[in-house]
């Protein structure tokens, strides 16, 4: 089988790559990636070498790129995109441009060269935001309410993928999953941001009153449940993705980070919320539980464990990061830190 991977060298769709050669190392794999700030080819390295492995540098936006990437393709699991919140507030369009359009110029490829399965990765952050107390939490039939650019321009992806099922027959299943942590995060998202901050002995981040609540999911469990959605998924069907946490906040999140690295709640720094921040995400996985029989292999607590030593024993990984583009960004996002 010939897989095209986009967005392969982020942290996802890296993940993703390494689990699948090592799985089914008779398939081969392409990964289409722009290298934004977010991609790393350093995360593939082990495969780099690979004969049934091959990179391609170029944006999912350009038609005449993605053409001649889709030849022959049979699988394509697209994850290429424009993925952080507080960069969605301050650069938009780059998010529609990426999220949008680029998942349309992919569907018309995809059709075009008749590929037996688009599996498009999505978000729970499509769904809105629930209050701490809500009893109904998100499942697959629950109404699309996005509220950031980000998620809006994942809705817009979602939307146009289900309208290539419904108008074209284009053979596609979607997956709507929860915050991923992981080896490999950039360390822009939370879990990946406290480690580091921490290790470099700098403070941590929390927005707002730091009570916010997401439902959280390691990234290998979420490239297991790719994995059977490829294999025994039903085609136009969307299956959401989450993990073992029970609404547990941002701040008892990082309290368990800072007793894991032996710091106290002095590294806490709270700052000015995030505009529009999504109280909480609460996804009810039931259904790819039932039909497809996944769950998540291990408990968050274990999984946590697991991911700050990764961010331990890596060190070269996250610096080689926090050196560059980065500490623009850092300047500009924590001004007072
Ligand atoms: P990431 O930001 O780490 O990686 C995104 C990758 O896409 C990068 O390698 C980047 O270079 C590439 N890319 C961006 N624009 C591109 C373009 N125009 N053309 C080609 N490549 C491009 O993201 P991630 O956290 O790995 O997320 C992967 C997918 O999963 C995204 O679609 C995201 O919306 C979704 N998702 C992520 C999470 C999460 O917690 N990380 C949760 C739910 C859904
Ligand atoms: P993030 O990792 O950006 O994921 P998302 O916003 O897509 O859920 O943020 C997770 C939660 O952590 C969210 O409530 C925002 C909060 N947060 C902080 O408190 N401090 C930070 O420095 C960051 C990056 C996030």
């Amino acid at each position: 089988m010939k897989l095209l991977v986009t967005g392969g060298a982020g942290f996802i769709g890296s993940n993703f790559i390494l689990y699948w050669l090592k799985k089914y190392p008779q398939d081969f794999v392409v990964n289409l990636d722009k290298l934004t700030y977010a991609g790393n080819l350093e995360n593939l390295t082990s495969v780099q070498d690979n004969p049934n492995y091959k990179f391609i540098q170029g944006d999912i936006c350009s038609l005449q790129v993605v053409s001649e990437v889709m030849q022959g393709v049979d699988t394509v699991v697209h994850f290429a995109a424009e993925s952080h919140v507080d960069r969605s507030i301050t650069d938009p369009a780059s998010f529609v441009k990426t999220n949008v359009l680029g998942t349309q110029v992919l569907l018309g490829a995809a059709l075009e060269n008749k590929v037996k399965r688009f599996h498009h990765i999505s978000t729970d952050e499509v769904y809105g935001s629930l209050n701490l107390d809500d009893k109904n939490i998100f499942n697959e039939r629950t109404l699309y309410d996005p509220r950031s650019p980000y998620s809006a321009s994942k809705a817009g992806s979602d939307h146009l993928v289900k309208a290539y099922y419904h108008t074209y027959n284009l053979p596609i299943t979607i997956s709507n999953c929860s915050n991923n942590f992981g080896p490999y995060q950039f360390p822009e998202k939370l879990i990946a941001l406290a480690i580091t901050n921490l290790l470099e002995g700098k403070k941590v981040p929390v927005y707002g009153d730091g009570l916010y609540v997401r439902d959280w999911l390691y990234v290998e469990d979420h490239c297991r449940a790719i994995d059977l959605i490829l294999e025994k998924g039903k085609i136009g069907e969307t299956y959401c993705v989450g993990g073992l946490t029970e609404n547990l906040s941002n701040i008892s999140i990082l309290q368990k980070i800072i007793k894991l690295l032996g710091k106290t709640d002095e590294s806490l720094e709270y700052v000015k919320d995030r505009p529009g921040h999504d109280r909480r995400y609460a996804l009810d996985w039931s259904k790819i539980k039932s039909e497809l029989g996944w769950e998540p292999l291990r408990d968050f607590d274990e999984w946590l464990e697991k991911t700050v030593n990764w961010y331990q024993e890596n060190k070269q990984w996250w610096k080689n990061i926090k050196s560059g583009e980065y500490k623009e960004y850092y300047k500009k996002q924590y001004a007072k830190l």
